[in-house]
């Protein structure tokens, strides 16, 4: 099945430039397989910038940092931060850029809801990556790996032929996520 980093390694080449919004223990920071990285977290030691990702792009944009070729979105699990995250790196990403997602299929949801009660969250990813499964104006796809990632880039797509609300419901996304919403990828 892989990891999320097996996911981001398929873009990355040894030339790559590499942002990773999120790091916290490195765990697919050590992994991701170029030298050109930055690493955004308030709390990660691991961090090259110790800043949310609202502060990161508040001040950098892509005449100060350049652009990135591979940019992992994986800082706070909130829609409305995660859709932001989302765009701001649409601003930074190269020509043929991906944007990638992690936690865009919940195990369980029971953590994927704002409030954490665990250990194990989720939060509210899956809400961001609907509003992009059904998004004609950029192409999204999801790759089947713990927790899931979406495969972000620029583009158009077919959109679901169900009602986004129906998308949204919990119990419905957690039955049907892979069938009837998300277009799937190995
Ligand atoms: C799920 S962890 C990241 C895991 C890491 N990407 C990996 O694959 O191992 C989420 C991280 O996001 C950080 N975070 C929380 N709010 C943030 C924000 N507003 N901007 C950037 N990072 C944030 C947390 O400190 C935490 O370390």
């Amino acid at each position: 099945m892989g990891e999320r980093w097996d996911v981001i390694n398929r873009f990355i080449r040894p030339e790559s430039r590499y942002l990773e919004i999120g790091v916290d223990q490195g765990e697919t920071w050590r992994r991701v397989n170029c030298v050109r990285k930055i690493g955004i977290d308030p709390d990660s030691r691991f961090a090259t910038h110790h800043m949310t990702s609202d502060e990161f792009f508040a001040c950098h944009d892509k005449a100060c940092c350049g652009k990135f070729d591979v940019i992992f979105v994986d800082g706070l699990h909130l829609q409305d931060q995660v859709a932001r995250d989302v765009e701001n790196s649409f601003g930074m990403l190269a020509f043929g850029g991906v944007i990638v997602m992690h936690d865009v299929i919940p195990r369980t949801m029971k953590h994927a809801q704002e409030e954490r009660i665990a250990p194990e969250w989720y939060g509210t990813v899956w809400k961001a990556a609907v509003a992009l499964a059904f998004n004609p104006h950029v192409d999204f796809t999801v790759v089947e790996i713990p927790g899931g990632c979406g495969i972000l880039r620029e583009g158009t797509q077919e959109i679901p032929s169900i009602l986004p609300e129906l998308a949204l419901d919990p119990a419905y996304f957690f039955e049907n996520a892979r069938n009837t919403i998300y277009r799937m990828v190995p």
